[in-house]
């Protein structure tokens, strides 16, 4: 599994990407809002987040018809040879999809929640397909079940190019857990969720363990 950073914060991705462990990074417009982001700043701050991430940067487009989300998404794409145009899934949304998959434009089709969705997504030349757990939780259903049924019915077939699965909306590192044993490509994490992977309870006590031991062999 390949960890994607789900956040508009820069600090965020450096750090990240200082770990080693950044293949990626998912932005969409809550997030970028929640940093204070202005319209006019956009496509320098997706440049900037391209130039820290190597890997796929996901930048969303908010047009509502096929051919305003054409335009925004070669206009996105235009802003550094790594970046992603994330769609949401809707009639319009697959339309555009297609249409920039034949330009050579990857698409992350987001706001993906069912079988169906994620089948028609990818038909539609999607290269990465993000079905959302965290948000089944929200409403009492079960997250980690609906992606397993999104991996396990996307496996079933071939398709012309390669699709990934990205399993988005995560809260936890259960998820992250499930996400990986089921085989999603990719967990896109916010920067909360990434700290809380490296941590366990027992690394912190065996750890102080270490060092309370590594005193006494200085002081003897
Ligand atoms: O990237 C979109 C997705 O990960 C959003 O997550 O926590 O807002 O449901 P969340």
């Amino acid at each position: 599994m390949k960890f994607f950073l789900d956040t508009a914060d820069i600090a965020e991705i450096e750090e990240a990407a200082s770990w080693g462990v950044l293949a990626g990074v998912t932005t969409n417009p809550t997030l970028y809002s929640r940093i204070g982001g202005r319209l006019a700043d956009f496509p320098e701050h997706i440049r900037r987040i391209a130039e820290v991430c190597s890997g796929p940067v996901s930048a969303e487009a908010v047009g509502l018809d096929r051919e305003s989300i054409v335009n925004e998404g070669l206009a996105l794409a235009g802003i550094a040879e790594n970046v992603v145009v994330k769609i949401p899934t809707m009639p319009e949304g697959l339309a555009a999809t297609r249409a920039l998959a034949l330009r050579g434009v990857k698409v992350n089709m987001t706001l993906c929640f069912t079988v169906p969705q994620a089948l028609l997504a990818a038909r539609s030349g999607a290269a990465y397909v993000s079905p959302f757990v965290g948000r089944f939780d929200d409403i009492s259903e079960d997250g980690v079940a609906h992606l397993a049924d999104i991996v396990e019915a996307l496996s079933n077939y071939d398709f012309e190019h390669q699709v990934e699965v990205i399993a988005a909306s995560i809260r936890s590192a259960n998820h992250v857990t499930q996400a990986a044993l089921m085989g999603a490509d990719i967990a896109t994490v916010p920067f909360s969720v990434l700290k809380n992977l490296v941590r366990h309870p027992l690394t912190d006590r065996g750890l102080d363990a270490f060092l309370a031991d590594w005193e006494k062999v200085k002081g003897a």
